[in-house]
């Protein structure tokens, strides 16, 4: 059977959606490795009900079936404010009753993120995103400075998880290094997923 990850995002501009894409790359990479791309609905003053999924976007939403049928996953969302995004922290804070049952206990999680700016958001943003994904019981799986992009680049990029410097206009073309830094965060976590799942 195929080791199954979720590459979970919320993408407002693009510029989120291009990482999921290479994460994926990187997590096909890896024999037997399939990527599940799900996206998840905006909020909006009401959110008890989902809003119908409109055909811009390109991949489904996210169901608590994917947490439970996924050996590892990866999340995604624009910086807002040094945080994560509404949409995304409103799905995750829909997922209590997988917490109480440790439906994700054990399985490897990264986190990426992209900004407008170089300097204000970053990491604080994969630093929150991994919060509650430790209250889970996920593993965090981030990028060493082994892949050499993660040293050279001159754009989006950590030891915590891929990012992507979008500029002021949101730019989504990623540069080459944050391209090799999304790739092998897929690559690596697909590995570790593998291995904990053997
Ligand atoms: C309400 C709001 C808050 C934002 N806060 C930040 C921020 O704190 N730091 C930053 O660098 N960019 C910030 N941005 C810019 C987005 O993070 C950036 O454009 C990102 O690339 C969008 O990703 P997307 O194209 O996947 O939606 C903010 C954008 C919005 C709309």
């Amino acid at each position: 059977m195929s080791t199954k990850i979720l590459v979970l995002y919320y993408s407002r501009g693009g510029s989120v959606r291009k990482m999921a894409e290479e994460i994926a790359r990187g997590i096909e990479s890896i024999a037997d490795c399939e990527a599940m791309l799900r996206t998840v609905p905006p909020v909006a003053t009401i959110t008890e009900k989902q809003a119908h999924q409109t055909t811009a976007e390109k991949d489904p939403y996210a169901s608590l079936e994917d947490l439970k049928i996924c050996d590892g996953l990866a999340v995604g969302s624009p910086t807002r404010f040094g945080n994560m995004a509404a949409p995304m922290k409103y799905f995750w804070d829909t997922t209590g009753d997988d917490w109480f049952s440790g439906t994700l206990i054990g399985k490897p999680a990264a986190v990426f993120t992209s900004t407008a700016t170089m300097h204000s958001g970053q990491e604080s943003t994969l630093l929150s995103m991994m919060i509650p994904l430790l209250h889970h019981g996920l593993l965090i799986v981030g990028v060493p400075a082994s892949e050499a992009a993660s040293l050279s680049t001159k754009t989006g990029g950590s030891f915590y998880g891929p990012t992507h410097f979008a500029g002021p206009n949101n730019d989504p073309n990623l540069s080459e290094d944050e391209i090799k830094i999304c790739r092998s965060l897929g690559k690596r976590l697909a590995e570790v997923s593998v291995k904990l799942k053997g």
